[in-house]
C-alpha cells in the first residue's frame, strides 16, 4: 500500500510477456480495444489497462475486474466510487507508465524519442517562446533530446491537472535542461502563474530511447528510488520508482 505524500511509477516493457489482461477487461474497455484498427495498438491498449487494473486492485485490496472508472471534464480517468488513491497512465509504443498515489494529482507522459526534423516549427506550435529559445540556444545535437523532455513535462503536467489539452501548452513554461544528478533526474518548479503548486519530475525510461515525466500537486517532488517490482508475483515484469 503507498503511503501519503509519495508517489509510485511504474514502467512496464511491452517487450515482455503480459497473459491474462483481457481478463481483467470491462466490457467497455474490451470494446475500445476491438475499435483498433491495427494489432499492436490493440495490444498496448490490453496491456495497459489490464496492467492499471493490476496495480489498483493490488493497492486497494480488491478483485482488479471489479475495479469501476469514470472520468472527469476533460476526459482524465478516476476510480468510481472516488477514492484517496489517484493514478494516471500512459503508454506509447512499446511502454506504458503507470503513476499513483494517495491524495495527490498525478499526470505521467512517456514518449519514443523519434526522428524530429521540425523541432522549431513545432515547438512555435505548441511550446512557449521561452521553452523554444532554451531550446534552439543548445547545440543542435542536443535539441531532440530537449525537445522530446520539454514535451513529456508538458504534458505530465497538463494530465495531472486533467485538464488535458484544454489548458494550452503555450501558456505555461517548463525547463528543459537536463541536470547531471543521480539517475539522471530532476526536478524543478513550474514558473507559469497557474502552475505554481506543481512539480515535475523526469522518470527515468525503463527502455531505451524513449523519455518519461511525472508531475504532481503538493510537497515538491524531490527525489526517487528504485523499489521491487509490486506486480512480480502476478507474472508482470516492470521497474518501479519511488518519488517523494
Ligand atoms: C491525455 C492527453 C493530454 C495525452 O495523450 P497522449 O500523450 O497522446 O497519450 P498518453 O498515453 O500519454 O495518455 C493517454 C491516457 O491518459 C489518460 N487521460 C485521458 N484524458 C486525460 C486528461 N484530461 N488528463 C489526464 N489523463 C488523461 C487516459 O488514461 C489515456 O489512456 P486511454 O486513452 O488508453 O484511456 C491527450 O489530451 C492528447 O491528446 N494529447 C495530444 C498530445 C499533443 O498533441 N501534444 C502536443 C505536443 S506537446
Amino acid at each position: 500500500m503507498t503511503t501519503a505524500g509519495e508517489v509510485i511509477v511504474l514502467m512496464v516493457s511491452l517487450s515482455d510477456q503480459h497473459d491474462g489482461l483481457w481478463e481483467l477487461l470491462d466490457s467497455d474497455e474490451r470494446e475500445r480495444a476491438n475499435g483498433f484498427y491495427f494489432a499492436r495498438d490493440r495490444y498496448d491498449y490490453i496491456a495497459a489497462h489490464g496492467l492499471l487494473r493490476l496495480v489498483l486492485g493490488r493497492q486497494l485490496g480488491v478483485d482488479p475486474r471489479a475495479l469501476r472508472f469514470g472520468r472527469g471534464r476533460h476526459g482524465k480517468p478516476h476510480l468510481v466510487p472516488p477514492t484517496e488513491l489517484r493514478f494516471n497512465l500512459s503508454h506509447t509504443h512499446g511502454l506504458i507508465a503507470v503513476a499513483f498515489c494517495r491524495g495527490r494529482d498525478v499526470g505521467v507522459d512517456v514518449e519514443a524519442v523519434r526522428e524530429a526534423s521540425k523541432i522549431e516549427a513545432i515547438g512555435r506550435q505548441f511550446f512557449s517562446p521561452e521553452e523554444v529559445e532554451d531550446i534552439l540556444a543548445l547545440p543542435p545535437a542536443d535539441q531532440r533530446a530537449a525537445f522530446f523532455r520539454c514535451w513529456t513535462r508538458k504534458e505530465a503536467l497538463i494530465k495531472a491537472t486533467g485538464m488535458g489539452l484544454s489548458l494550452p501548452l503555450d501558456t505555461f513554461r517548463v525547463s528543459t535542461g537536463f541536470a547531471i544528478v543521480p539517475r539522471g533526474q530532476r526536478w524543478w518548479r513550474q514558473e507559469g502563474p497557474r502552475c505554481t503548486q506543481w512539480s515535475i519530475m523526469d522518470v527515468r525510461a525503463a527502455a531505451k530511447g524513449y523519455v518519461a515525466a511525472l508531475a504532481a500537486n503538493g510537497p515538491a517532488l524531490t527525489a526517487s528510488q528504485e523499489r521491487p517490482n509490486p506486480i512480480a508475483d502476478a507474472g508482470a515484469a516492470a521497474t518501479c520508482w519511488r518519488f517523494e
